[in-house]
């Protein structure tokens, strides 16, 4: 039979064990502390990891002692509890090693918040804006020219934030309404963003790959669904990304189709069909996302997809195919030019 000293310290170190596996398992899962993809991220991870270690020997020692203490001089026959008052050592050790953890602790953090407040070192190799709005992220490219759309304004994205791997990103923040806070774990840091005034934080991928990040200060109802999507680029293709995504955006703005796009998102068009990056989101019709990459329109009908067809088949579609469910809204010849030269750009 063990003793009872045994059997409380066995029990004590299984509960700590236990509690410490089932941490590491959830943190597994986790992007964080453990996985961290980022110069950023891994100076918080490494902070993180000091004050772990140093927490969980705190823990065990002064745990360790209270057990001993309670066990050596606790009153049982043939022996009467002690009492004790006052030991300079041991309130010596108590005052001064906590006082030197803490004051350690105070100048790793400060070093570290130096590194990852340097939002404007030299190294900064692309600027991004961040704006935090009820409830989504829009990202903006306002500082490089390969960014610059048609009609002279940048590129702007909503919920995908696209930067190149290794190249140390500076992310401006700013919130339209409320406060919203932008927070990649696995990347780096968290910053708020406050409306009316300025912050900033600077990302940094090692990886290519995509982060998950979310929105960190509640903002409203949908506060939990305002996510970050950052993708990180290998630099070989980030070019080619940016070339596709300023092509999708200019074709929107195109003064030349941009009539025929605000047409027919004000017609009844939108109730039927959906073309994706607009607000029509009709599921009645055909989607019409590339219907100029399509073989035919009107179930097969109208082939191919040029501005002769298109153009016929708006203009009476109960003409083209008897028993179409899209009716003859008797457009003016001027509404149904502007349509089809925008729908030609949908590819
Ligand atoms: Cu935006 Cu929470």
């Amino acid at each position: 039979m063990f003793s009872v000293r045994i059997r409380v310290a066995f029990g004590v170190i299984t509960a700590l064990v236990i509690a410490l596996l089932s941490s590491t398992a959830a943190l597994a899962d986790g992007p964080w502390p453990n996985d961290p993809q980022g110069p950023q991220a891994k100076a918080i991870a490494d902070l993180y990891w000091i004050m772990f270690v140093a927490a969980v020997g705190v823990l065990a020692i002064v745990d360790g002692a209270i057990i001993y203490a309670g066990i050596k001089f606790r009153e049982r026959p043939g022996h009467v509890a002690q009492q004790f008052h006052g030991h300079n050592f041991l309130e010596l050790t108590w005052t001064v090693v906590p006082t030197l953890m803490v004051v350690s602790f105070a100048v790793l953090s400060w070093q570290k918040l130096d590194f990852i407040n340097n939002t404007r070192g030299g190294d900064v190799g692309m600027v991004i804006q961040a704006q935090g709005q009820q409830w989504q992220w829009t990202f903006s490219y306002p500082h490089e020219d390969r960014f610059k759309l048609l009609d002279g304004t940048y590129l702007q994205t909503s919920e995908q934030l696209d930067i190149t791997v290794g190249t140390k990103v500076r992310v401006e923040l700013s919130a339209k309404d409320v406060i919203h806070s932008f927070w990649v774990p696995s990347i780096g840091g968290k910053k708020d963003a406050v409306p009316g005034r300025a912050t900033e934080l600077w990302i940094q991928a090692d990886k290519p790959g995509t982060y998950k990040g979310q929105c960190l200060e509640f903002c409203g109802d949908g506060h939990a669904d305002m996510l970050i999507t950052l993708v990180a680029h290998p630099v070989s293709d980030y070019d080619a990304w940016a070339v596709a995504a300023v092509k999708d955006a200019n074709r929107l703005i195109d003064p030349l189709t941009k009539v025929g796009h605000d047409t027919f998102l004000s017609l009844a068009c939108v109730g039927c069909h959906t073309v994706k990056g607009t607000t029509a989101g009709g599921k009645i019709g055909p989607e019409l996302t590339h219907v100029a990459s399509q073989k035919s329109i009107a179930g097969g009908v109208l082939s191919p997809v040029d501005e002769a067809n298109l153009t016929r088949w708006i203009k009476d579609p109960p003409a083209v195919k008897p028993g179409t469910k899209m009716p003859n809204y008797n457009l003016s010849d001027q509404q149904i030019h502007d349509i089809v030269q925008w729908l030609l750009t949908l590819k």
